[in-house]
């Protein structure tokens, strides 16, 4: 059996009050279609999905990623209107046909497939999720007969009281045999209350003719959330929040309170690691064995070894390797490459520099486009002044150099293996190595 699906994107969003898409907007990092998209791929489906958006979505289109397909709905006449704009590209091509909404953003891989096996094994013409919600309102209830067949699906616009109280919802993803569809979707007719032509009014149609209609019932309530508004977007990073976390902590990562860290879908984690409140952890993070992290700490595409220690700290695009201990309050920057066991502590700040093995810079201070090597201390207050108002200049310093508190290094400029610099030093010349230099601007020492 082949199948493939198609994911409607291409509605107005009015309740979300955004200039932009609501699919685009992130949920745990990512554009919230790309969560449909990444489940429908993991539950196998055969082709690519095609993606129903607006005339103008060029958001969407970034936002969805490589591996899908649009079609174009020139205007959003509902969403039986929609599923329509994408027969041209998908007549013929599979078995069945999984249609699904963008805003949807929590049904899991293994809803997706039990849904088709469900729908094969029981030989139906159209099968769709359904789900028990506590508070069923903005959700369309499904309406059964005594026998418990689903004859149609009522839209909250039209329901009755009566038909309001019913707890049962339609989730939203709806399985197809695909030569039944396209003549299906051609006969929907707009709704009276609305004027817009619903998609769900194809279980009526089915049930009218006979065909047989069955339901799958999800296992997991929060799967159906559909985020028509920002308040369930919130729900929604909530319940992610929740599954993340509970996936990091049985593969051995400690948090100490899971409801205070934020850990987005990419970001890979090592055993033994313990994670403090308020830590985010976004985008490309890679984070070791048995690091500490937090409280107070924001990781974004960051690269960490084992063993390392980042507390109330802010790193960016840097890479620290095994026993790198930062912070507190330490900024790393794109570009920062610290070598094994280097310590930057209160208020440091280092951008685009390289840092070799045991150097230590405790205490607050500047690093902007240096290499510096091995075993080097950077006294208190030292900064590297790179910037002269139109370029930026490179500073190096060697190993074991001693650089003396707040001493300021004027780029480019180099020190050498061994030198020091005294306190308050203003440097403008390179220092050879084993030299002492000190004074304003620094000057050598006849005997370091
Ligand atoms: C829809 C269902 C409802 C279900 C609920 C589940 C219909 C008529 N109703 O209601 O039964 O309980 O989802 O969350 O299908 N879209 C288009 N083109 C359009 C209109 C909408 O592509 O012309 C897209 C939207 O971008 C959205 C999706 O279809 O991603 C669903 O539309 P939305 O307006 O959110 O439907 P609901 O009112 O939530
Ligand atoms: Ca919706």
């Amino acid at each position: 059996m082949t199948w493939t699906a198609i994911v409607l994107a291409a509605g107005r969003s009015t309740r979300f009050q955004s200039e932009r898409p609501k699919v685009v907007h992130p949920l745990a990092g990512r554009p919230m279609i790309r969560h449909v998209l990444e489940a429908l791929q993991t539950a196998g489906c055969s082709t690519p999905p095609v993606v129903v958006i607006g005339p103008s979505a060029l958001e969407v289109r970034e936002a969805a990623g490589p591996g899908a397909r649009f079609a174009i709905q020139p205007e959003p006449r509902g969403t039986g209107d929609a599923a329509r704009w994408a027969e041209p590209i998908l007549r013929g091509e599979v078995d069945h046909i999984l249609i699904t909404y963008g805003d949807l953003p929590l049904v899991r891989p293994e809803t997706f497939r039990r849904l088709i096996e469900a729908h094969q094994a029981r030989g139906a013409i159209l099968t769709f999720l359904t789900a028990h919600r506590a508070d069923p309102t903005g959700y369309g209830r499904v309406i059964r007969d005594p026998e418990g067949r689903a004859l149609r699906i009522v839209e909250e616009a039209e329901a009755d009281p009566e038909e309001r109280r019913l707890p049962e919802i339609n989730v939203g993803v709806y399985v197809i045999h695909e030569p039944w569809l396209w003549p299906a979707l051609a006969r929907l007719q707009p709704s009276p209350a609305k004027g817009e032509i619903y998609l769900t009014d194809l279980i009526a149609l089915a049930a009218a003719e006979g065909a047989p209609v069955e339901t799958v019932a999800l296992e997991d309530p929060d799967e159906a959330l559909g985020i028509n508004t920002r308040v369930q977007l919130a729900e929604a990073e909530r319940i992610m929040r929740r599954r993340i976390n509970t996936r990091w902590m049985l593969e051995g990562v400690t948090l100490l309170d899971p409801e205070r860290v934020y850990i987005e879908a990419s970001v890979h984690i090592g055993p033994d690691t313990v994670i403090y409140p308020d830590t985010y952890l976004e985008g490309e993070t890679r984070i070791g064995r048995r690091c500490r992290l937090g409280p107070n700490t924001i990781l974004r595409d960051a690269v960490l070894g084992d063993d390392c220690i980042v507390e109330a700290s802010i790193v960016e695009g840097a890479v620290l390797a095994d026993r790198v201990h930062v912070g507190p309050f330490a900024h790393l920057r794109p570009g920062t490459r610290l070598a094994e066991e280097v310590h930057v502590g209160n208020f440091a700040e280092i951008k685009n520099s390289v840092v070799g093995p045991r150097t230590r810079m405790h205490h607050f201070g500047y690093l902007g486009d240096a290499t510096v090597g091995a075993d080097v201390n950077i006294g208190a207050g030292t900064v590297t002044c790179n910037y002269d108002g139109v370029r930026k200049h490179p500073t190096v310093i060697e190993d074991e150099a001693f650089i003396g508190s707040d001493t300021m290094l004027v780029a480019p400029v180099r020190v050498g293996r061994k030198a020091k610099t005294g306190a308050g030093s203003v440097v403008t010349h390179d220092v050879p190595p084993e030299t002492l230099v000190y004074g304003v601007p620094a000057r050598p020492h006849s005997s370091p």
